[in-house]
């Protein structure tokens, strides 16, 4: 099926991009469709963002939209930076920046307490509104220092899954505590959030175009 990634982020594009290949899809991203819109995200909760963005994006290209809304939920911060993680340090975007903050605010926090969560929800969107919300999580726990790696973005570096995925499709422990940044596309896509929410959608998409 032909599917738009509704982003503007360019390490989602190439994480949806992979994913929906790998389930068989043709993608073209918003540069492609020569698409300059960027809908405000002024939703509560990630599920709604996903929904207002592939809803606008939808309307702008005519076919069926994908869009991801994700986040970095820290328990010992109450939750946040959470459907704030783009723009936590204020710029939107500037994942140093966001890295930085972070940090300092877990300053002297022990590593038992930095546990968070980096959560996905993904839209898929039909011209005709019908439309289809999954949500993914990986737990985790956040680095008290900078862990880079070959891959990612955001806050990949410092961001230390429980599980690496492993090519038989499960999960092991991730003993030698690599970042998100450390782990292959391969292991990443097996445990994160985005992944996660997207093998769901791919699981429930069948029965949801044919019901
Ligand atoms: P938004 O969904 O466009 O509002 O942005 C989500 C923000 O969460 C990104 O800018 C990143 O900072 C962060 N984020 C989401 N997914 C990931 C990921 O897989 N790795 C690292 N950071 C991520």
């Amino acid at each position: 099926m032909l599917i738009c990634a509704a982003t503007n982020n360019q390490g989602k594009l190439k994480e949806l991009r992979r994913i929906l290949e790998a389930q068989g899809h043709e993608v073209k991203s918003l540069k492609e469709l020569d698409i300059h819109i960027d809908p405000e995200e002024n939703g509560e909760t990630f599920a709604e963002n996903a929904f207002i963005k592939a809803e606008a994006i939808c309307k702008a290209c005519g076919f069926a939209t994908v869009a991801d809304d994700s986040g970095l939920c820290v328990d010992a911060l109450s939750g946040a930076p959470g459907v704030y993680s783009a723009r936590y340090a204020g710029e939107h975007g500037n994942d140093d920046a966001n890295n930085e903050k972070l940090l300092g605010a877990l300053q002297g926090v022990a590593r038992e307490k930095r546990t968070a969560q980096f959560v996905s929800a993904v839209c898929f969107m039909l011209p005709d509104g019908r439309h289809l919300t999954c949500e993914g999580q990986c737990p985790g726990w956040v680095s008290p220092d900078y862990r880079p790696g070959d891959y990612g973005f955001g806050y990949d570096p410092i961001f230390v899954p429980d599980g690496v995925g492993m090519p038989d499709g499960t999960v092991r422990p991730n003993t030698e505590e690599r970042s998100y940044s450390q782990l292959t596309p391969d292991e990443k896509d097996a445990i994160s959030h985005r992944g996660r929410a997207m093998k769901k959608l791919q699981m429930m998409l069948p029965l949801f175009l044919n019901g």
